[in-house]
């Protein structure tokens, strides 16, 4: 049985997520910031994982370890979005959102390298709001978060490049724009479709580094 580790899995796409995965017959560990995620499942574990608190972090990877299976997938879906749309620049909302969405994320994901199975797959989801190649204007203004998701890219570039020689994918998925708590109730898609994308890439041999919205490759 292949396992699965989905950070920020309480609610929206990370809740959708673990649900599809379960389905597909998956071993399933999902975090949420206060260790609840509401699903009674015997292939289900979930752990506390608090962004950017250190110490949540490292008890979250001492519970994996103690769990004792090798991860074939890691979504790193936990994210905030701090800013109302619109609004300018403000640096300790970008300060939040940059140890949150990217630091904790990183920092997550490196201390569970030992943990992962090989080949496995990490999916980091990024967003539309990283786009560096849309007019300026476009889309949501929403600075700190857009600033995050641009940085997140660049680690699953990194990443990818450092894991490359161990025959682990770092991908970037854009789950478009979806009816959620951060997306609100005007989403054009709904968390389960976001979900389907993130299986089929997890499952999927594609390359290395590279971004993808509804399964296909996307410009960054
Ligand atoms: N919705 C969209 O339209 C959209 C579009 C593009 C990209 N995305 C991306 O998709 C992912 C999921 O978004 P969503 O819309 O499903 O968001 P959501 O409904 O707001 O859910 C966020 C999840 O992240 C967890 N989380 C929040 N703050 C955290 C922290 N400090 N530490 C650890 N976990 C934390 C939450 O756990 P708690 O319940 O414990 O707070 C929750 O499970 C995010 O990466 C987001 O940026 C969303």
């Amino acid at each position: 049985m292949k396992t699965v580790i989905v950070t920020g899995a309480s609610r929206g796409i990370g809740l959708a997520t673990v649900k599809k995965f379960l389905a597909e017959g998956w071993f399933t560990i999902g975090t949420s910031t206060k260790g609840k995620v509401d699903i009674n499942d015997k292939n289900f574990v979930s752990l506390a994982l608090a962004y950017p608190d250190e110490k949540s972090i490292d008890a979250a990877i001492k519970n994996i370890a103690k769990i004792g299976r090798k991860i074939d997938v890691l979504v790193n879906n936990a994210a905030i979005a701090l800013d109302d749309i619109g609004n300018d620049l403000d640096t300790d909302k970008l300060r939040e959102t940059l140890e949150v969405n990217v630091i904790s994320t990183a920092d997550f994901t490196i201390k569970l390298l030992p943990f992962l199975n090989v080949p496995s797959h990490i999916i980091n989801i990024s967003s539309m709001a990283a786009s560096l190649g849309d007019p300026i204007e476009n889309t949501w203004h929403t600075p700190a978060y857009k600033i995050s998701k641009t940085a997140l890219n660049m680690f699953t570039r990194t990443m990818a490049r450092q894991l490359q020689p161990k025959n682990i994918i770092v991908s970037s998925l854009d789950p478009g724009w979806v009816k959620t708590d951060m997306g609100g109730p005007e989403g054009e898609r709904i968390p389960e479709e976001a979900a389907d994308d993130i299986y089929k890439l997890a499952i999927s041999k594609v390359e290395t580094g590279k971004f993808w919205l509804e399964g296909k490759e996307r410009g960054w």
